[in-house]
């Protein structure tokens, strides 16, 4: 399972790339805006810093909505650094923009699904990642992780390579979650990449490890 850390935050974003196991970053403009990013040229130059922290794949996401705005957003985020992976909203124009891109060899990662008919759509049309946001499903009673394992199904049916990016993941259980039913790769807060390392029987059994050593020392 690939780790994606989901915020525009450069210090969060080098804690995680330090603890090795980081595999790429997803933004969208509520997270730019929430570090404070705003304006065009400042939001293209924060891309590329965060490139230049991580190793893999970082989404930027497109703000036109129609088709040719969409393209045009996307070739100038794309040629910003070979990360950069075009993110495109599940709309009827962001289909064709995904299949444009897909046909000019441009990574896709389709943002705002929130159900398997539209990841069948965004897998039809050649998506790199789909992104099924699943807290916000569980935010408003519909379960999230069940989307998942339905969407898991539909590709494995087919054999379609789109890779299923669990998106809204809002802590740990989710990821373990996730994980089980197979998706293909999660983005969430550190915090709760963090909460995968925690375990009370670790901490004890290390405090005894180290107190029977000092005894013979
Ligand atoms: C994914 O790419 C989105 O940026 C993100 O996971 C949305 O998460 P949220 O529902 O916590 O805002």
């Amino acid at each position: 399972m690939k780790f994606f850390i989901d915020t525009a935050n450069l210090d969060q974003i080098k804690d995680a790339q330090e603890l090795g196991v980081l595999d790429g970053v997803t933004t969208n403009p509520s997270l730019m805006a929430k570090e404070g990013i705003t304006g065009r040229n400042n939001i293209l130059k924060h891309y590329v810093d965060i490139c230049n922290i991580v190793d893999g794949d970082v989404s930027a996401e497109v703000i036109a909505t129609d088709l040719q705005g969409m393209i045009r957003e996307g070739e100038v985020l794309a040629d910003l650094h070979e990360q950069i992976v075009v993110k495109v909203p599940m709309i009827r124009d962001g289909v064709k923009a995904l299949k444009y891109f897909a046909d000019k060899g441009i990574r896709t990662n389709c943002t705002l699904v929130f159900s398997p008919g539209q990841a069948l759509l965004a897998a039809k049309a050649g998506a790199t990642y789909v992104s099924p946001f699943i807290g916000r499903l569980d935010d408003i009673s519909t379960d999230g992780l069940n989307l998942i394992s339905e969407i898991r199904h539909i590709y494995d049916n087919y054999g379609y390579e789109t890779e299923i990016l669990a998106a809204s993941i809002r802590h740990t259980m989710h990821i373990i979650d996730c994980a089980k039913v197979g998706a293909d790769v999660m983005t969430g807060p550190l915090s709760a990449i963090e909460g995968l390392l925690k375990h009370p029987l670790t901490d004890i059994g290390l405090e005894k490890f180290l107190a029977d050593y000092n005894k013979g020392n």
